[in-house]
């Protein structure tokens, strides 16, 4: 149970909103820092801590692509495809990965290390094409880049191109 394992992060989440219900994004994102994604059992979970029914928590879940409904790979690549990247090629990044890593999007390959995402735009329009590996950005790919970034995850974990992590709003006011 959430509550049990992080009483001490819940309780400080919700000291930052007079309205309960103000707290369900960081919570569902706590929830998945927890397991990897969004549990059904979490997001009741989350309903009961918030006085709100589970469709109310599961219909903010779905709408956010941030949110994993569903357990992920070691690395999750979220490829853009939104306007600005669509028209710089987010389509041929998504053509990369079916064919140097055999999957589409919702699909993760067979080690488990990587799963694909299509994902609306995540505020970097100006750097496009560019995809978010776990919380890194990866902006301006170009077909050398997206090779050297697979390369580097699979061997270290993590890539010296990334451009900074993404941060949601609670973790940037806690710095
Ligand atoms: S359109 Fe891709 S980051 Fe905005």
């Amino acid at each position: 149970m959430l509550k049990d394992k992080y009483q001490k992060e819940i309780a400080e989440i919700l000291s930052h909103y007079p309205v309960k219900r103000s707290a369900l994004i960081p919570l569902l994102y706590l929830a998945q820092q927890d397991e990897g994604y969004v549990s059904e059992a979490a997001m009741k979970e989350i309903a009961q801590m918030l006085r709100l029914t589970p469709p109310q928590v599961y219909e903010t879940a779905t709408f956010y692509t941030m949110l994993n409904l569903k357990p992920v790979g070691k690395f999750h690549l979220q490829i853009c495809k939104s306007l600005m990247c669509a028209l710089v090629g987010s389509d041929t990044v998504i053509g990369w990965v079916k064919a140097k890593l055999g999957i589409g999007p919702g699909e993760t390959t067979a080690d488990g290390l990587f799963t694909l995402s299509a994902v609306e735009c995540l505020a970097a329009c100006g750097t496009a094409p560019m995809m978010q590996v776990n919380e890194d950005y990866y902006e301006q790919l170009t077909e050398e880049k997206f090779d050297r970034i697979l390369a580097d995850l699979r061997k270290d974990g993590t890539c010296s191109l990334k451009t900074g992590p993404f941060m949601w709003p609670e973790a940037r006011s806690a710095k």
